[in-house]
């Protein structure tokens, strides 16, 4: 359920809530001095706020965090002080940050009821604090049962600001959450374990968002896959006892002025196959539908904000599975695109769904083809687990989508199509060869993946790191799968809309 969102001008002591949040700027004053905006709270703890701020030297660096029991001083029962950081350095991704840190502290309280202190200059970022609000408070918890249940759930956030906000802000929030709520379906999904999500499932919740949102939706059976000649998406999924699924839904408003395409890869249980993983850590492998899960996410969040932009997500579903008709290495298998592809690994399964959901969309002529799935553990090595990688044929593209990172405020790095590295995917049986060498593994997947989309402007994230974490960051506040992308995609459809 939504979180009721409330913007009020309540003074700080009067906020009712369970516990209350403020957030700090770092300003001029020394480490350990007392800031401007903590004197009225200060004067009624007579003196402890400022007492604990020196001990524990704050300066509202982000990051930084002071807590302290309210012992009936004020309405709150806990307050929570968050450190921002400097002025000029804090803009909507860091409002996010701050509210989704409050959220995910609240639930950790068995907080029913969330205050949140917004310093002014930040006041006008309302959506920004209903997106971090709901992604904060997000858990996975709907397999516990009996004593495992969360005990509570927050309910209620007041959002203290100084002057009222008005239909505006209430209409910020509502996008916020909105957004917020498409992201943490994307969650949902790739969190959902591998024996319950399987292709045939992924379409029946895809038609659901479709329904819900009023989105036209085609979903393609494994006749219809194989009727079409999507010829690698029937070669990764056969192993499997589960048929794969190839998703459309789309976004169509009349008198669009851009098209834009999304493909997520889709893979709903990566064993491996016959080139089978190593039993550690195969169970992170149900997240690998990440990316098609993410191109879902966003077509809700495209539906509720109805831009006059034509847009369309393409999940790419399969089970990659050992068995007596699965894909071999040593194959040569057709796609949709005409290419024939040797089977190298079948591990390397996501470039296969990949390269016939790219000629798929191809087919749809879009100004723009964006690509993301947990391709590849080389882009891990190289960017760690926080960053993903892309790649871009085009400048201008490239240049499109590094101004939507600079709005979603996700981590991603540009990385190069070294035409050098091509000679490792050249076949002497085939068109192409599936995988390269050790070396370069992320840059030889996403050569691999040009192959497919022929000059149509194309940007492929290789979202391997982030799409699932072992530990909270910035508004990434659950453990397991986080959305990343989402936001991204979302802000290169507003921006095309503008
Ligand atoms: N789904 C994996 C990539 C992956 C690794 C995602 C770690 C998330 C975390 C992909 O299908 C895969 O297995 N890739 C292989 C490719 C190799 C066989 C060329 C890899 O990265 O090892
Ligand atoms: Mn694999
Ligand atoms: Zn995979």
């Amino acid at each position: 359920m939504a979180i009721d969102i409330q913007i009020r001008t309540d003074s700080p002591a009067d906020v009712a809530a369970d516990v209350l949040a403020v957030g700090v700027l770092q300003s001029g004053t020394k480490p350990g001095d007392l800031p401007h905006i903590l004197r009225p709270l200060d004067r009624i703890f007579d003196g402890a706020i400022a007492k604990l701020v020196s001990k524990e030297e704050f300066s509202a660096k982000r990051d930084q965090t002071i807590s302290l029991s309210t012992l009936g001083r004020i309405r709150a029962d806990k307050l929570l002080i968050f450190g921002l950081g400097q002025k000029r350095t804090v803009g909507p991704a860091e409002v996010r940050s701050f509210a989704a840190k409050a959220a995910r502290a609240a639930n950790a309280e068995k907080a029913k009821s969330l205050g949140l202190l917004v310093p002014p200059p930040l006041e006008g970022e309302l959506r920004a604090v209903a997106e971090g609000l709901e992604l904060g408070a997000y858990r996975f918890a709907k397999y516990f049962t009996g004593e495992r249940k969360p005990k509570a759930e927050l309910k209620n956030a007041i959002v203290a600001i100084s002057a009222k906000a008005g239909a505006k802000g209430k209409a910020a929030i509502s996008i916020g959450q909105s957004v917020a709520e498409a992201v943490n379906l994307a969650r949902d999904l790739s969190n959902e374990p591998p024996n319950v999500l399987y292709p045939e499932a992924f379409a029946a919740a895809a038609r659901r968002v479709a329904k819900d949102h009023g989105l036209d939706v085609e979903v393609f059976d494994f006749a219809e896959i194989r009727r079409r000649g999507m010829k690698l998406i029937d070669a990764v999924g056969r192993g499997s006892a589960h048929e794969p699924r190839l998703v459309h839904l789309a976004w169509t408003p009349k008198s669009a002025r851009r098209k834009l395409v999304f493909v997520g890869k889709g893979i709903t249980f990566d064993s491996g196959g016959l080139s089978i993983k190593p039993a550690a850590g195969m169970g992170e492998m149900k997240h690998d539908m990440s990316g098609a899960a993410n191109v879902v996410a966003l077509m809700a969040a495209v539906a509720t904000l109805k831009p006059k932009v034509e847009v369309h997500a393409i999940a790419a579903c399969a089970e990659n599975m050992p068995d007596g008709n699965a894909y071999r290495p040593g194959d040569i298998w057709g796609s949709l695109d005409g290419k024939t592809v040797e089977i190298i690994n079948t591990d390397a399964e996501g470039r296969l769904v990949l390269a016939d959901a790219l000629a798929f969309a191809r087919s749809l002529s879009p100004d723009l083809l964006v690509d993301n799935a947990t391709l590849t553990g080389a882009c891990v090595v190289a960017l760690g687990n926080t960053c993903s990688g892309y790649y871009a044929n085009n400048d201008e593209a490239a240049a499109q989508f590094a101004a939507a990172l600079k709005d979603s405020g996700e981590t991603m790095w540009r990385m190069p199509l070294l035409e050098d590295l091509r000679e490792q995917i050249k076949s002497d049986v085939a068109d192409v060869k599936q995988t390269g060498d050790r070396f370069g593994g992320s840059i030889t997947a996403a050569l691999f993946l040009r192959e497919f989309v022929g000059d149509t402007a194309w940007v492929h994230c290789d979202i391997a790191g982030p799409a699932a974490i072992d530990r909270p960051t910035a508004w990434m506040q659950s453990k397991g799968a986080t959305g990343h992308g989402v936001l991204t995609f979302l802000a290169m459809v507003e921006r095309a809309a503008r």
